[in-house]
């Protein structure tokens, strides 16, 4: 076998640079289609920047995520800002603070974010007219963004706060998108911060800020995230630093509202693809609802709305992409990989992979029932990453999603009026622009 992995034959490098640096997603999605079930890793060398290796191999993908000896999790993207934060520590600190904050999002915890979620989605309905074109979009990042505030920092945020996240969530998109000037430019010559992402950056300090200040200032310690990582500064040996507060504040306002407000969007849009399965989810709600908002107890009984939620994150991961970074000379795969060399594995590109999926594009809930295709091609799916770093909200998000969309079914006709998106390569799934949706109170 080679000692350096293949790079994608018939290309010249720069071409290929280019292009993953130009429409990665389209690129990676090719790469996975034309060469997965020959190569185990492509290379791919920029002129700018370490080289990148894609793996096509979805058994390596759980072998370099489920190891943080050999493989790191690069600080590249928004992370880099919130070093303290979960998604960027490493080391005895991530073990630290996985250890703190794990039990926020198991159990108990989650069956008392299920109600308030319920709380969410029926103001978010009441604000609703009976008829009328909205950014579905915009709807349910503000959605998202209360049911984080709420669950975890038991703070209530106002709509226009919402709406300035949001815009500075675009904002960083657009800052963190890949380019093809930074995979074929050097460092020195790439353009410096812009404005708005500096902009984007205050405001979601801004938000951070006053959500730990409202939280320092009850008299009781909060039963909250925020509660629990106060509490483990009591313990010598935890050591966590001073801004670490605001740090994981931002991180999780961030990153746990935005993929899952995204998952919301993309589903409805690919129930408005298949108007049939709509119906049956909308059946689905109503029989088990019977009227109410969801429970606790319904959510083994919303099986169809949870294979909708699974389908949507194969086809449009919000993660669509998630790197690592070599901590030292490492064979993988039978090849040689050097030091800071840097791993892709998309989520989507593998979810869309025809050698894995039957009928690989097209959008089958029932591929999740007892009789599918979904459970042959399990290491294809990993729309919430593998191993010990994997999402630590996932629970939380796909409860979310899954009771999101039967409530709001039950009480309303949600057409998404975007045929085709136009993704934005940034750190998440982005659509390019709103999301118009007609909305119809039935
Ligand atoms: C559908 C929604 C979501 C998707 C698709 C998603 C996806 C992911 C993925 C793929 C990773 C692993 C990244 C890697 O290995 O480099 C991750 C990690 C993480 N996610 Fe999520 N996520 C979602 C929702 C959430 C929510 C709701 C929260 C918080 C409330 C959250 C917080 C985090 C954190 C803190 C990490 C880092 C974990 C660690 O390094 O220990 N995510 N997420």
């Amino acid at each position: 076998m080679a000692e350096t992995p293949h790079s994608p034959p018939g290309l010249p490098v720069v071409d290929s640079a280019f292009k993953l640096g130009d429409d990665p997603i389209r690129y990676l999605t090719a790469v996975q289609e034309a060469y997965g079930g020959q190569y185990p890793i492509i290379q791919v060398d920029p002129l700018a920047g370490p080289t990148v290796n894609v793996i096509l191999d979805p058994t390596l993908v759980h072998e370099v995520l489920g190891d943080r000896e050999r493989f790191k999790r690069p600080n590249l993207g928004p992370q880099a800002q919130r070093r303290n934060g979960l998604l960027a520590s490493d080391g005895d600190l991530w073990e630290q603070q996985r250890a703190v904050l794990q039990p926020e999002f198991v159990g108990g915890q989650l069956a008392s974010y299920a109600d308030t979620t319920g709380d969410a989605v029926e103001a978010l309905l009441a604000s609703w007219p009976e008829e009328g074109e909205l950014d579905l979009w915009s709807e349910t990042s503000a959605l998202a963004m209360q049911v984080i505030a709420r669950t975890l920092f038991s703070y209530d945020v106002t709509r226009d706060q919402c709406d300035a996240i949001h815009e500075a969530m675009q904002d960083l998109g657009e800052e963190f998108a890949f380019s093809p000037l930074a995979t074929v430019l050097p460092q020195s010559l790439q353009p410096g911060p812009s404005e708005a992402f500096e902009e984007a950056n205050e405001a979601i300090d801004a938000l951070a800020s006053d959500i730990v200040s409202w939280n320092r200032s009850q008299d009781e310690p909060p039963q909250n995230l925020l509660g629990a990582l106060i509490e483990a500064r009591q313990d010598p040996s935890i050591e966590l630093s001073d801004n670490e507060l605001l740090d994981q504040t931002a991180l999780f306002i961030t990153g746990g509202h935005e993929t899952t407000a995204l998952t919301i969007t993309y589903a409805f849009y690919w129930l408005s693809q298949r108007p049939d399965v709509r119906e049956r989810v909308r059946a689905e709600a109503q029989t088990v609802l019977d009227g109410d908002r969801p429970g606790w107890d319904d959510l083994a009984k919303l099986q169809l709305t949870e294979r909708v939620i699974r389908e949507t994150l194969r086809l449009t991961p919000a993660a669509w992409n998630i790197t690592r970074a070599a901590q030292r000379p490492v064979r993988l795969g039978g090849y040689s990989l050097d030091e800071g060399e840097l791993l892709l594995a998309s989520p989507y590109a593998h979810g869309r992979d025809s050698s894995a999926w039957e009928a690989s594009t097209a959008f089958r809930p029932e591929r999740w029932g007892p009789d599918g295709d979904a459970t042959r091609a399990h290491d294809s799916y990993f729309p919430f990453g593998s191993g010990p770093r994997s999402c630590i909200g996932r629970q939380l998000a796909l409860t979310e999603a899954q009771f999101t969309l039967a409530h709001v079914l039950q009480a309303y006709n949600v057409e998404v009026l975007v045929d085709d998106f136009d993704f934005q390569p940034a750190v998440t799934l982005q659509p390019s622009g709103p999301v118009e949706a007609c909305i119809s109170k039935l």
